[in-house]
């Protein structure tokens, strides 16, 4: 009898830890084998798991690809799905900065400046944060610029993350560049999108905008400022 009534109470707080296992702790947390907090970056945590998410529903379409990894912030998220489907994520970044990065410019990092060289580097600290998150085995960096590691691209994708140059010419060269390299049913995402020009800068919803008039992409929800479309 005793047992009875015990068992009459775990049932329903083995019910309640799994529901909040999987509402609470599922859907807030991915488990990302470095505290992404001391990686420097400019991902809001809900559009990294965003990332992470998407790059879980595409991965088994082929790799994926990053434009901008500055620290490797978007590279943790991005890799970890990786990770778990033994896929792939090509990082293109020249390490060189944006033009919101260089020295005087509001976003300028002098720990990431190199001054016997006169420029930005960072890719010392992307490297460790690769290593870090144990993504050796799973990122592949590609240390060019977009334009240059694009031009002899062959390789289908399932993703791609566009963070790169935010100036028109250099959202408008990442969306040509890799967008026609994605394959039907995955997805296109891009950061930093404003529809309020009042808000920020609106190269990256320039490209958001071209790819649902192109007819070859579909827009989903966006998450806070990343932008998803999927390939038609
Ligand atoms: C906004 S940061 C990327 C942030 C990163 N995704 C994160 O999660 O923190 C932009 C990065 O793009 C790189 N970049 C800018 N223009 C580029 C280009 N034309 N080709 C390659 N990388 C570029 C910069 O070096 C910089 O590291």
């Amino acid at each position: 009898m005793a047992y009875a009534d015990q068992s009459a109470y775990l049932l329903p707080a083995l019910c309640w830890c799994y529901l909040y296992s999987v509402f609470f702790v599922g859907l807030n947390s991915v488990n990302l084998s470095i505290d992404i907090n001391t990686v420097k970056g400019f991902l809001d945590p809900e559009e990294g798991r965003a990332l992470y998410d998407a790059a879980n529903q595409v991965l088994a379409l082929g790799p994926c690809l990053e434009v901008g990894s500055y620290c490797g912030k978007s590279t943790v998220y991005l890799g970890a799905a990786c990770l778990e489907s033994g896929s792939t994520l090509f990082a293109v970044d020249h390490h060189r900065g944006s033009e919101e990065h260089q020295l005087g410019e509001e976003y300028h990092d002098p720990d990431l400046y190199d001054a016997s060289i006169g420029r930005m580097d960072s890719f010392k600290a992307f490297r460790k944060t690769v290593q870090e998150a144990g993504l050796e085995d799973v990122v592949v960096p590609v240390v060019a610029s977009s334009r240059v590691a694009a031009r002899h691209w062959a390789t289908p994708l399932s993703l791609v993350f566009i963070d790169g140059g935010h100036s028109r010419d250099a959202a408008l060269t990442d969306y040509r560049s890799w967008s026609r390299h994605i394959v039907p049913g995955g997805y296109l995402a891009i950061h930093d999108i404003f529809p309020d020009p009042e808000a920020g800068g609106q190269a990256p919803y320039e490209i958001y905008q071209l790819a649902i008039a192109s007819g070859a992409f579909r827009a989903l929800p966006t998450i806070k400022t990343l932008g998803l479309l999927q390939r038609l």
